[in-house]
């Protein structure tokens, strides 16, 4: 018999904070369903063996490292400073990144006080640095050949130089609000970040395999309708070339004939990018016109 457990795929997300809700809707958008335990720490995935367990982030790449979860959705901040961490351990199987999902983003850069001149990593010799990533900041001062100290902070990153701590500070950044408020101005960025999705290193049955192949397939399908478009227009036979090329990253239109028009043409189209008012009205002067974009609800291909 099968214990239920090693059929059910266990997938780490963040509890709370920029990827939680982003994380949850990229797996609704999948087809899962899921009710909520009543510790709220976990969803048990209701018409797929997928369980989402909610955790804190820096957790997320050491439970799937361990096998405790099959797969993870974390930072890929968090991911690296983790990677580095089991290299230099010496650990031979290290998890695998299966995509790169597209929210989340931020960069992890140097803050500097306002009153500290700025002029490239030479600045950083000499300097105490506050970060919560010390491995990654290690490695970018190994390649730039820069001594300086690296301290390690839990948190609240941004305070150490006016606590007279650390003279500057390397930490994630988004909107750049928090430097900002803290007498910090942004320079050198040594990693940009979005979400990303992980898997353990553990050989896993036939039947996990199968549902992660499939869950990714679904996964890459939604990352790519968010950018993707249905455009439906009339167009003269004669500009059929011009606007095909305007027709933002489509493969083959569909082209219809219109009843009692011997020269437009209907052509429908999916679009891979965005398409925006520039291209409608670009459209518009090659010929096209009642013009319609719909929003891609799924794709596979
Ligand atoms: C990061 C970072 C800053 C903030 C920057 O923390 O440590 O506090 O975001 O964002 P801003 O540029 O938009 O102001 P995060 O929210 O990721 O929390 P954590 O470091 O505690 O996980
Ligand atoms: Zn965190």
């Amino acid at each position: 018999m099968i214990k239920t457990d090693e059929v059910r795929i266990k997938i780490a997300i963040q509890k709370s904070g920029r990827l939680t809700e982003h994380s949850i809707e990229l797996l609704t958008r999948c087809g899962l369903t899921y009710s909520r335990g009543r510790d709220q720490l976990i969803c048990y995935g209701e018409n797929m063996p997928v369980d989402i367990l909610l955790v804190r982030d820096d957790d997320i790449p050491g439970l799937v490292q361990e096998n405790i979860c099959d797969l993870g959705i974390v930072g890929g901040n968090i991911i690296e400073e983790l990677r580095l961490e089991l290299i230099k351990k010496g650990t031979k199987r290290l998890f695998n990144v299966l995509e790169r999902l597209n929210y989340g983003h931020c960069r992890l850069s140097f803050g500097i006080p306002e009153n500290v001149e700025y002029i490239g990593a030479k600045t950083l010799k000499g300097k105490k640095i506050a970060t919560t990533y010390p491995l990654i900041v290690e490695d970018y001062l190994k390649k730039q050949n820069v001594n300086a100290t690296v301290v390690e902070f839990s948190g609240a990153v941004e305070i150490a130089p006016s606590l007279g701590k650390a003279d500057l500070i390397c930490d994630l950044v988004s909107s750049g609000a928090t430097m900002k408020a803290h007498g910090l101005f942004e320079a050198d960025t040594i990693l940009e970040s979005t979400a990303t999705l992980i898997q353990s290193p553990e050989a896993l049955s036939k039947t996990k395999k199968d549902w992660i192949k499939l869950l990714l397939q679904r996964i890459r399908g939604v990352l790519q309708v968010k950018e993707s478009k249905y455009i439906m227009l009339h167009a003269p036979r004669e500009a059929l070339q011009e606007i095909r090329r305007l027709l933002p990253g489509s493969e083959a239109p569909t082209i219809i004939p219109l009843e009692g028009f011997k020269d437009k043409v209907a052509v429908h189209a999916v679009c891979r990018e965005n398409v925006f008012w520039e291209t409608l009205e670009e459209l518009k002067e090659a010929g096209a016109s009642s013009m319609l974009v719909l929003p891609v609800e799924k794709m596979l291909a």
